[in-house]
């Protein structure tokens, strides 16, 4: 008897989240938010996902379950395993010269990235801004999962002092906010162009990768991402028709 396919749509994504005991829907609801996002890789043959954050690997059958051509590689601190379908890489998220050696040593195709590590937002940031651009494919979707360390201004995670607060200049929601601008730059005068790359880059969020958004989503303690295909670039570059009414002396 051929297995019946789950449906990813919010019904199946949160009883499979469930049955697997995963944060993901028991806590946080990202079932409201990601079956119309992650729906499209099911037509994939091949699917590579990557997750930083394995913890006790309650995820990886959620994943398994949703897309079962998928490869799992997730990225832990503390730990290194391998099992059907999956690994995880000892990996530290905090230090970004690790995180773009892992570029280099996955060699598939990888279509969907969530970041469920540290929840440190520079951490958060730096990520995005390696694997984002290094390593996610053209029309993949990036998922950066509780942004709600950003609004903190007490305590800890994983050991990191969160010392932020709304509209804190360490914030990684204020960061990807200006995100919103760059994706209109072709609107904007070139000083104003140059001052939001040069916001961007002072908040700890690579211009180059921002520059490679297509869509952008904030959702409840999450923000989505997709990665723009290449010849939609001409779109963002070229000049703007109405530049008289955005021009700055
Ligand atoms: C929220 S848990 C992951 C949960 C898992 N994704 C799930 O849905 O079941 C976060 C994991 O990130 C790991 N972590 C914390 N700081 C990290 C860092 N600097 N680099 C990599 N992983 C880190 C923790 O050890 C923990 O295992």
């Amino acid at each position: 008897m051929p297995k019946r396919r789950i449906p990813l749509d919010e019904e199946g994504f949160r009883l499979i989240g469930n049955a697997c005991g995963t944060d993901k829907t028991l806590h946080h609801g990202y079932q409201r938010f990601y079956p119309q996002f992650l729906a499209p890789l099911r037509r994939r043959r091949k699917l590579a996902i990557l997750e930083i954050g394995y913890g006790e690997g309650k995820s990886v059958p959620l994943w398994r379950a949703l897309f079962p051509q998928a490869q799992v590689i997730c990225l832990d601190r503390d730990v290194s395993e391998s099992g059907e379908g999956y690994e995880v890489l000892k990996v530290d998220q905090s230090d970004p010269e690790a995180v773009a050696a892992v570029v280099d040593r996955i060699e598939q195709p990888v279509h969907l990235i969530v970041d469920d590590g540290s929840h440190v937002p520079s951490h958060q940031l730096s990520s995005f801004s390696i694997l984002f651009e290094h390593l996610l494919v053209p029309g993949g979707i990036y998922i950066v999962e509780d942004v709600e360390t950003s609004y903190w201004t007490n305590g800890d995670v994983y050991g990191y002092p969160t010392r932020f607060g709304l509209h804190s200049p360490w914030s990684a929601v204020e960061a990807l906010k200006l995100a919103v601008d760059y994706l209109n730059r072709s609107c904007l005068a070139p000083q104003d162009k140059t001052l939001v790359e040069h916001t961007l880059s002072m908040a700890g969020l690579s211009p180059t990768a921002v520059g490679l958004i297509s869509m952008l989503t904030f959702a409840q303690n999450c923000v989505i991402a997709t990665r723009m295909q290449p010849d939609h670039l001409a779109f963002m570059e070229r000049p703007y028709l109405y530049s008289a009414l955005t021009a700055r002396e």
